[in-house]
């Protein structure tokens, strides 16, 4: 029995054709019947964050459908996780396979009870997609649990160098059991203000986008250093953000050292390549390269958080490829468009005894089998270079639309298609966004005042235009 039996291939194909334009149908958006349905919900869930309710049947490409019968080209694809588009006919046929019903059905506790599938899989999907140099996958649910995992293979690795070939004492083998050192040291992960690396308690320390995320939430005194903000155009403004790169990196040695001080050495320093959440706040290569300087130096590991920017958004599969760093860096991890969780990184992080990172699920293969199809279209029809080419018609028309709305909108940035723009402030950047999505496009906000732009891969030129058209008509009428 298939999960969807029946399907004419041929016929499900042209039923899958996206729309040509957008369909906006009701004068609000959430439209009455996701009204209707967030007052059920909202009797037994929080729904204060639900834009709408999607009918994900009738979703199809770049179009997302609500259950009113609005359809919008999504250029925000459920924050920046949807790689192919909605309702992709090669992924609806992966599911006509009976061996991949199976992998759906017996999910496995992959760190006890692997299938046999488990070793090729990864080695033939994950690690053909590994950032270069890092030759070993610890795979995870979600971003925050892969950067909360990966702070702890990190921790590990950093004691290890210190304990030498040496054994767990008596005493770290009982201080740990009740949170005390030496068994649990005071070491800390140095991360940036603006910061997102996501939502549980490891993680959450290193977040700092939006009080909302961390009031009420214990959390770890750990340093916190200046992530650079730059002035627009890049091209005119060399000088002033060469000295912003300086200032936010002296600001990182300084940090190191004062904590060293305190007690608290800095074991890794975690970055996004771009910072999303926080406002897509870029840093140019000669500041990522001069942080691996810099945590070489302290003994620190670096790790890139490319869950938002990881899987091809960019221009290329991971944005720290742009970076052109000496050597790789220690940790990557990678969530939303790879489908699952997960971190890369080399040898010295894979703890010697198991259970030390370790969870119930540990990833899942059911979601593997969707990425290696997803990985095969984006090969077969060169969709990065499709980024490449779609993203620049976007970044130009909103380059353009600057300079039509200088009283609006400034410092268009951004790589690929992962883009953003500034808005003069967050109550105009807030009203934009609802405007645009009554006018058929959904974007999403991030930092105090920017729009960003994460359309799927197979977003073309056409797409970009007439999220072009939309946005100009938007700023005409404000
Ligand atoms: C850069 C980055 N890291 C981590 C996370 C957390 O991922 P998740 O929401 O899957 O826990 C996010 C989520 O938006 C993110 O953008």
């Amino acid at each position: 029995m298939h999960l969807i039996s029946g399907i004419n291939s041929a016929k499900f194909f042209s039923a899958t054709a996206e729309p040509k334009e957008p369909v906006v149908c009701t004068k609000t958006i959430p439209g009455p019947k996701s009204i209707e349905l967030n007052k059920q919900l909202g009797k037994i869930q929080s729904t204060g964050s639900i834009q709408y309710f999607a009918d994900y049947d009738k979703s199809k490409g770049n179009y997302i459908q609500d259950v009113d019968g609005n359809i919008l080209l999504d250029v925000f694809t459920q924050i920046s996780s949807v790689p192919l588009g909605y309702n992709h006919p090669r992924l609806l046929n992966v599911f006509k396979d009976d061996k991949n019903i199976k992998t759906l059905v017996n999910r496995p506790a992959l760190g006890v009870f692997p299938g046999k599938e488990w070793p090729d899989k990864l080695q033939s999907i994950l690690m053909q997609v590994a950032p270069k140099g890092l030759n070993k996958i610890t795979t995870m649910m979600c971003g925050s649990c892969s950067n909360e995992n990966a702070f702890k293979s990190i921790f590990i690795w950093y004691q290890n160098k210190l304990r030498g070939s040496s054994k767990f004492t008596q005493d770290e083998m009982c201080s740990c059991m009740v949170n005390m050192p030496p068994g649990s040291p005071e070491l800390s992960i140095l991360s940036f203000h603006g910061a997102f690396h996501g939502r549980t308690l490891g993680s959450l320390a290193t977040t700092h986008s939006k009080y909302i995320h961390k009031l009420d939430i214990p959390s770890f005194d750990w340093p916190i250093a200046s992530f650079p903000k730059y002035k627009y155009p890049l091209e005119e403004n060399v000088a002033e953000n060469k000295k912003e790169d300086e200032k936010c990196l002296s600001e990182v040695a300084d940090l190191m050292e004062v904590y060293k001080k305190k007690g608290k050495p800095v074991a890794g320093v975690i970055v996004e390549p771009i910072q999303s959440e926080g406002g897509d706040n870029e840093a140019s290569p000669e500041f990522f390269q001069n942080l691996q300087k810099i945590c070489k130096k302290n003994g620190s590991a670096l790790l890139i958080d490319e869950v938002q920017t990881g899987g091809g958004s960019t221009g290329k599969f991971w944005c720290h490829e742009y970076f052109n760093l000496e050597s790789p860096p220690d940790v990557v991890t990678f969530s939303k468009k790879l489908q699952l969780g997960g971190y890369f990184h080399n040898d010295d992080f894979l703890p010697n005894e198991p259970y030390r990172i370790f969870n119930t699920w540990m990833g899942d293969p059911g979601k593997v089998i969707i990425l290696e199809e997803i990985l095969k279209v984006i090969k077969e029809e060169n969709l990065i270079a499709n980024v490449q080419n779609s993203g620049k018609v976007l970044k130009d028309g909103l380059l353009k639309l600057e300079k039509e709305f200088p009283n609006l909108l400034n410092s268009t940035r951004g790589r690929g298609t992962f883009l953003a723009v500034n808005t003069v402030d967050g109550k105009v950047r807030d009203t934009i966004i609802t405007n645009m999505k009554l006018n058929g496009i959904q974007t999403g906000g991030c930092g105090e005042n920017a729009i960003r732009f994460r359309p799927t891969l197979v977003f073309k030129e056409n797409h970009a235009n007439i999220v072009l058209d939309r946005m100009r008509k938007v700023l005409k009428n404000l």
